[in-house]
């Protein structure tokens, strides 16, 4: 199998290069070798390569500077997604893209006004403009009748690169008390994490003996993060409480106060409730989904493995 990954120098991306080794021949180009701004390099190199799968977790992720770069944010979230999609769609390959939590607008509660997770099924309002190119993105790949499959994450981290696990590692060292915001909630996922469910997703589709059959049943939009929610106030206290006895600070931990999203003005507004509900992804691919804190346990360990 032949497979077409961009974005892999990226967290999601690079964290799929290795395994997806084991699954077949690997064309990844970076940006400079595949712009994903250029619609007609997209439709060449696709041409170029003849992938018999693409895997798209190249995005535009700045999600504060979208709110101003709006036009090349929706070129590379949705136009992009759109062309790969209709490549895939005259090809009849399948395509496995990513998408996000911020599509939707955090305020789905129940009766008592307790946040409860988003299904594939509810309805997508994004906040700011990323959300709205993301979305764009979907709808596309969706319209287009390919064969795809859409994961929607949230909160991905990974050991290397910026992301909000090295910035609290940096700040740590830096400060002896933190400011983070304690009124978003979701689920913090690692790309190592994401990799390997979609390699085994993937290993699932080779397994099968007719493919087609398989897009049929498998094919479609799903949610897939870690298991659990919390807050980045909670997310940042577990990141200390696990890196102290790793070594990976280099004094006490800073004491971290809860504060609330209104404190931390950002150009683009984020959804307060950016839980997931899993329980599709679960039932369709019986693969088990960890709790946020032992994926982040495994980053952590990897972290003071290398350092
Ligand atoms: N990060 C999160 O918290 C988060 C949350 C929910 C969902 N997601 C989704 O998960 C997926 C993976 O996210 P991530 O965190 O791995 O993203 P990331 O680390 O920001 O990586 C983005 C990748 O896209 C590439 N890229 C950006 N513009 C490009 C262009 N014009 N042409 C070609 N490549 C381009 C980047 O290349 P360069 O290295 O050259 O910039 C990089 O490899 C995305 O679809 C994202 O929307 C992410």
């Amino acid at each position: 199998m032949k497979i077409l990954l961009t974005g892999s120098t990226g967290q999601v991306g690079n964290a799929l290069l290795q395994p997806l080794t084991e699954l077949g021949q690997i064309i990844a180009p970076t940006r400079r070798e595949l712009d994903l701004s250029q619609l007609d390099s997209i439709r060449e190199a696709i041409a170029r390569h003849q992938p018999d799968l693409i895997i798209n977790p190249a995005a535009y992720t700045s999600v504060d500077q979208a709110e101003s770069d709006i036009d090349l944010a929706h070129r590379i979230n949705a136009l992009a997604p759109q062309v790969i999609a209709q490549e895939a769609k005259n090809r009849n390959i399948g395509l496995i893209h990513f998408s996000t939590d911020y599509v939707f607008d955090g305020n789905k509660a129940d009766h008592q006004g307790n946040w409860t997770p988003y299904l594939e099924t509810d309805s997508a309002k994004p906040l700011n403009e990323y959300g709205k190119s993301k979305l764009a993105g979907d709808l596309a790949i969706q319209a287009s009748g390919c064969q795809h499959l859409i994961f929607r994450t949230s909160w991905v981290y990974s050991s290397l690169g910026k992301n909000f696990l090295s910035s609290m590692l940096r700040l740590a060292n830096d400060k002896d008390e933190l400011r983070i915001v304690n009124d978003q909630w979701g689920a913090p996922t690692s790309a190592g994490w994401l990799a390997n469910v979609t390699c085994a997703i993937i290993q699932q589709l080779q397994n099968a003996n007719d493919k087609a059959t398989w897009w049929t049943q498998h094919g479609g939009l799903y949610h897939m993060t870690a298991a659990g929610k919390t807050n980045w106030q909670e997310f940042a206290t577990e990141i200390m409480r696990q890196s102290a006895p790793l070594n990976l600070l280099t004094k006490s931990a800073p004491v971290i106060h809860g504060i609330p999203s209104a404190d931390y003005p950002t150009p683009a507004c984020r959804p307060h409730n950016s839980s997931l509900d899993n329980s599709k992804f679960s039932r369709e691919f019986k693969l088990p989904i960890p709790i946020w804190q032992d994926l982040l346990q495994t980053v952590l360990l990897e972290k003071a493995h290398v350092s």
